[in-house]
């Protein structure tokens, strides 16, 4: 008894020791990392020179790495901070510059790009150069989460206007940009995509998350503003993907894999921000959705940060259960493959938002799913359920506020004299790392600051969702597409057409589309695949099994958004 009495006390000592530590840096960090914020976004912003109104830089860096351009992602993230800020009534000053970042995005939508035109794809052109125009070099590109986190600012700041008498702006302005979003989330979620990082081409969980709740937004919106022709389709397609979301989870592995390919483990800082950004408190800890405090969730962010243990030095000696810095995802080696500021406070946001839903609950759940996670806390601790007023759930609360501050001590060690976030810093001696004044990190200190002092964003519609018994997926509208192409063959020879999309076997040609001789020496067949979507494909020659390829390049095609298109090819 003695020696529990002394060892609680010494808990206790350092538990005030570190949140004091905390507060102090929060309290010098939030001014900095405020201005730090609104220093990148244009036309006035301090380090965003060129860039135009309502544009969000990435980062003043414009060499190794060059970041001087603008991201969807990143700039919705970025703004639905200030939204947040906004609405909560924080600072009125920040609606002439939300109301510039509209304005932006609507030109942005608008700007022809590699991924195709307005409604040919190229809402899923994933950055710009920051006097609205297109980037057109190389890049990993569609990213179909952009769209989605867009609609999800504007909808967040739509929302606020019509409770303050502001409908015509919501349906004349913010809706048209809104709706052009949610219908690319809703006929292209099922297309693969480069994922947050812009590394693989598959499926990715934050991509599918946060593509799940803009459509329930919207959905919402749209009926509140009486739009409801789109209500049904939009609820349709969240339901798919409501229903994809759930194979992400391994349950061997008890985590979430983040993307369905790039052969790696699938641990990944990803679906960290996933649970963040798509956090609503009303939902409580709802495994469906990953939650925050859902058993899923806690489980994964336990893998996820004992995967940094071990392999940054600046790690070593750290015990087992009390925090570290955590980068993107254990295999990484961009700039040198080190801890993100981003990351580390995520995972404190992570541990926040539960805390705020476990109060609001009155009680905290212990499930197999989640023992691991919890015996970091209390090793004795057993599954069941934990009412507010019992000495367990102070014990395990009191430790995981703690160990929470424990991520923000740790970047706070990392953090310059002067407060400046880059991105990374470096895994053997804390140095920062990559371009400097990233945005996306000062946000990211904002929002985990507030999600500290128990801030939580509007609700999104996330509580009590089912989650359909089977899945099904949604190509979205299909156009017939008749490939014609002259090919002279001899006996027994057949001409195909194999492509990079389903509809034309993913490239392998066991499942090539068989082209009909009827007018030879002209081959055809016609195709349904998706509208508005580009799509690579070759003709093979097939004899007795054997196949032969024409020549390279691949063919290219971007279909229309409705009606037929007609192909007229020449063998080569
Ligand atoms: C926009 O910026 C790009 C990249 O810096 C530059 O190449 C282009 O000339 C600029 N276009 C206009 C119209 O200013
Ligand atoms: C509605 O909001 C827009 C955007 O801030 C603003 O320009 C407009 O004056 C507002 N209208 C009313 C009636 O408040
Ligand atoms: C705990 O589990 C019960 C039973 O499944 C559920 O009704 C309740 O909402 C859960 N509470 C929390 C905070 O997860
Ligand atoms: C939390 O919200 C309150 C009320 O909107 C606000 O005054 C406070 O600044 C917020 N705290 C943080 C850290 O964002
Ligand atoms: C499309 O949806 C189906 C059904 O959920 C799923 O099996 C498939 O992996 C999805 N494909 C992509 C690329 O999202
Ligand atoms: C293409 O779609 C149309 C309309 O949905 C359908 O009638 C037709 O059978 C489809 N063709 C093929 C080859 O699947
Ligand atoms: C054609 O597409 C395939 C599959 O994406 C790719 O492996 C190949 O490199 C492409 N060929 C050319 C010449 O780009
Ligand atoms: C292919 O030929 C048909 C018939 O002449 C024509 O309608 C169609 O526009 C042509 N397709 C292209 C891409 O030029």
């Amino acid at each position: 008894m003695r020696r529990f009495v002394l060892s609680a006390l010494a808990l206790c000592v350092s538990v005030v020791a570190q949140s004091s530590t905390v507060d102090s840096y929060i309290s010098t960090e939030s001014p900095i990392a405020q201005a730090g914020l609104l220093a990148n976004i244009g036309p006035d912003g301090s380090k965003s020179s060129g860039a135009y109104p309502g544009v969000v830089i990435a980062s003043p860096s414009t060499t190794n790495p060059d970041y001087l351009y603008t991201w969807v992602r990143d700039s919705s993230l970025v703004f639905k901070t200030l939204i947040d800020q906004f609405t909560a009534g924080n600072d009125a000053s920040l609606r002439t510059l939300i109301d510039d970042f509209t304005t932006a995005e609507a030109a942005i939508q608008q700007i022809t790009n590699p991924s195709g035109s307005v409604s040919t794809g190229g809402l899923g052109e994933p950055k710009f150069n920051i006097n609205e125009t297109a980037f057109t070099g190389a890049w990993g590109r569609p990213q179909r989460d952009g769209p989605a986190l867009r609609s999800t600012a504007l909808i967040t700041y739509a929302n606020w206007l019509l409770a303050n008498n502001n409908a015509s702006y919501v349906s004349n302005t913010l809706w048209p940009i809104i709706k052009l979003d949610l219908d690319y989330v809703s006929n292209n979620w099922n297309q693969s995509t480069f994922d947050l990082w812009e590394e693989i081409d598959s499926s990715s969980f934050f991509t599918t998350a946060v593509q799940h709740m803009s459509l329930r937004q919207g959905s919402t919106l749209a009926t509140a503003i009486g739009q409801t022709s789109v209500v049904s389709g939009y609820n349709t397609q969240a339901d798919n993907l409501l229903c994809f979301l759930q194979s992400y989870w391994n349950p061997t592995g008890g985590y979430i894999t983040a993307n369905t390919g790039g052969g790696r483990s699938g641990i990944d800082a990803n679906t960290v921000l996933a649970s963040i950004h798509t956090f609503d408190v009303d939902a409580g800890c709802d495994a469906a959705t990953f939650q925050p405090c859902s058993d899923v969730a806690l489980s994964n962010l336990k893998v996820y940060v004992d995967s940094f243990r071990s392999i940054y030095s600046i790690n070593s000696g750290i015990a087992s259960d009390a925090a570290v810095a955590t980068g993107r995802y254990p295999e990484d080696v961009y700039q040198g493959g080190n801890p993100w500021y981003l990351t580390t406070f995520a995972v404190a946001e992570q541990l926040y938002d539960s805390l705020t839903a476990w109060s609001k609950a009155g009680s905290l759940n212990v499930t197999s799913t989640s023992l691991a996670f919890f015996q970091q806390f209390s090793s004795g601790v057993t599954a069941g359920s934990y009412a507010s007023s019992t000495s367990t759930y102070s014990t395990l609360t009191t430790a995981i506020k703690n160990f929470a501050d424990g991520f923000i001590a740790v970047d706070a060690t990392y953090t310059p004299s002067g407060g400046a976030l880059a991105e990374q810093y470096g895994r053997s001696n804390g140095t920062p790392v990559s371009a400097v004044d990233l945005t996306w990190s000062y946000a990211s200190a904002l929002t985990v600051f507030a999600a500290r002092a128990g801030n939580v964003s509007a609700s999104w519609g996330a509580a009590g969702l089912a989650v359909p018994a089977t899945c099904s997926g949604n190509s979205g509208p299909t156009v017939a597409v008749t490939f014609n192409v002259d090919a002279t063959t001899v006996e027994g020879e057949n001409i195909y057409v194999s492509g990079s999309v389903g509809a034309l076997g993913n490239w392998d040609t066991s499942s090539a589309i068989a082209m009909s001789a009827a007018n030879y020496p002209t081959w055809s067949v016609t195709v349904n695949v998706t509208a508005s979507s580009n799509i690579q494909y070759k003709y093979i020659r097939i004899q007795n099994g054997a196949v032969t390829w024409e020549s390279d390049p691949n063919n290219s095609i971007t279909t229309p958004a409705s009606g037929t298109y007609t192909t007229n090819d020449t063998w080569r």
